[in-house]
């Protein structure tokens, strides 16, 4: 008898969307199912049904053979399933143990018993191997700690099976092992998982079986042991897919970005980028490396006008970028993928058509003599949805409807289309499928081919290392090595620099000139 089941789920959203189309979908105590399929397949809409987000238009839900109604997340607690979503929802004033409790928290009389919620945090953290600060307010943690905190928060109201939307799509690969770690945790003390994701590799290393979707349907659900990578690529597309990116050598032209000595202090004083000096080319990918939190994040923020370097300058095109917020760095010419789509990238509420024009509604051709030019602002936006393979309604939909990679592929769609002189691109595949990522790193590569200056940081090291013709590696704030790509430039090689083991000097760097 499965745990949980699904028969014969349509849900068709009120404007008209069909996000299911008849999908009969079981999960076994105590395993991890994982669930993959392109963007826009229909996943999380399915996972929201089974946490009551979401009613289905038809079809039922059955826990332990009997029919049940899930209509709110209230009732899916009752039930004991509990749902980790997309983005996270949780108040970022209140404390770690402030959120876990929030609505049930532990009381002595009519007071809240602080302590007490405190140290049922600790007592759930070490049970599953999930360790978190209890005081520390959620503003102040970094995003895998903010991930913990609400897979501690489903478990204190009791889930025995826990839903998890793209878990690993903002963690770093450190802090997805230390995931996969308590996942298998969690389902040695019984517990049962689901986990989205549109990482391959973590499917045939962390689950039992994959159920995978396409175009709302499901395709099928195979033991993980019994398939691989190349199987699961074709059932989720209904093609092969290569995941190689053509790339033709090129001769690099002049420098669009100097960056000299930059460094960032924090509000607290603590340096976290320290005299930074490199240069990007045209014609050519710069990529960083590194361990997620050395810095950055931090250089690429000063980079685009989000913070105030404290020493240091950066040009492009021999003109001084820093210190001028946003707007002005946007103005040189500079485009910016940024790395949370969700606070930087798009107004959630705007239709897609404007979230595409949305730095450059003012200028032509999307304005005449002061007067928006409507029909060239949706023709751009039909153009863009084609192009980029956006699945929407059509250019008038709200960004906010959309599933998350394909929101993702609305601000890769901007950014490559308003012809820059230097991308930064921060994460450009985070949460999109392999079709997709496939098409962006060709897009970066053409668009270096062309001429364009990237600099481009990503968590994932094989894609720094596919796409970049040169590699920079960051140490706790500072720049350790840039070394060319090519054949002999090995993962090891440059764990030594990314761990500490190993730095150039200034002359090997070649950043003195
Ligand atoms: N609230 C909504 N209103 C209308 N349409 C929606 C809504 N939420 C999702 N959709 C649409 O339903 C379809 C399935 O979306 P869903 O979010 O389930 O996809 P997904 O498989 O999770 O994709 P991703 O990998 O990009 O997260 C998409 O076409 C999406 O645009
Ligand atoms: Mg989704």
């Amino acid at each position: 008898m499965p745990l949980l089941e699904a028969r014969n789920i349509v849900k068709i959203y009120p404007n008209g969307t069909r996000a299911n189309n008849d999908i009969s979908f079981s999960v076994e105590k105590g395993e991890i199912h994982a669930i993959v399929g392109e963007n826009g397949a229909g996943k999380s809409t399915l996972m929201k049904m089974l946490y009551g987000l979401e009613t289905p238009t038809s079809g039922e839900i059955f826990l332990r053979d009997q029919p049940v109604h899930i209509d709110t997340p209230h009732k899916a607690i009752d039930l004991g399933i509990g749902m980790v979503h997309q983005n996270f929802m949780l108040v970022d004033s209140f404390t770690v143990a402030e959120n876990i409790a929030l609505g049930r928290e532990p009381r002595t009389g009519a007071v809240v018993d602080r302590a007490k919620a405190i140290q049922d945090t600790k007592n759930l953290a070490e049970t599953y191997g999930l360790y978190v600060d209890p005081t520390a307010k959620i503003e102040a943690i970094p995003v895998g700690m903010r991930q913990r905190v609400e897979i501690l928060k489903a478990l204190y109201r009791g889930a025995e099976i826990l839903i998890l939307d793209e878990p690993t799509a903002v963690l770093t690969p450190k802090e997805t092992n230390d995931l996969f770690a308590a996942i298998r945790s969690l389902v040695n003390q019984g517990k049962t998982l689901i986990f989205i994701t549109h990482k391959l590799r973590e499917v045939m290393e962390i689950s039992d079986r994959v159920t995978v979707m396409r175009d709302a349907q499901k395709v099928g659900t195979v033991n993980t042991r019994e398939t691989s990578i190349p199987e699961l690529a074709r059932m989720m597309v209904g093609r092969e897919v290569f995941m190689v990116v053509d790339k033709p050598p090129v001769q690099r032209g002049k420098s669009v970005l100097k960056v000299s000595n930059l460094s960032y202090a924090n509000e607290a004083g603590r340096t976290l980028v320290h005299r930074a000096s490199f240069s990007v080319y045209e014609s050519e990918i710069l990529g960083i490396a590194g361990v997620e939190g050395n810095g950055q994040t931090e250089l690429i923020e000063v980079l685009t006008g989000l913070r105030n370097p404290t020493e240091g300058e950066a040009y492009v095109d021999g003109q001084s970028m820093l210190g001028q917020g946003p707007r002005k760095v946007r103005e040189q010419r500079v485009t910016h993928i940024p790395e949370d789509r969700l606070t930087n990238g798009v107004a959630r509420d705007g239709s897609i058509a404007d979230n595409l024009i949305i730095d450059r509604y003012y200028r032509e051709p999307f304005a005449k003599s002061g007067l928006l030019n409507l029909s060239e602002i949706e023709q751009n936006g039909h153009d863009m949805i084609k192009q980029f393979g956006i699945l929407a309604t059509g250019p008038a939909q709200p960004v906010g409807g959309l599933s998350g990679g394909n929101m993702q592929k609305v601000i890769v769609a901007r950014e490559f289309s308003s012809s820059p002189r230097l991308l930064i691109a921060a994460q450009p595949t985070r949460g999109v499928d392999i079709g997709a990522i496939e098409f962006i790193h060709q897009q970066l590569v053409n668009k270096r081919t062309e001429g364009l200056a990237i600099l481009l940081v990503s968590a994932d090291l094989q894609e720094v290392m596919k796409l970049a013709d040169r590699l920079m590696v960051m140490y706790n704030g500072e720049i350790v090595a840039i070394l060319n790509n090519g054949p002999d430039l090995t993962e090891e090689k440059l764990g030594l620099y990314m761990l500490g083991a190993a730095r150039q000097t200034p002359e090997e760097m070649g950043v003195l000139a």
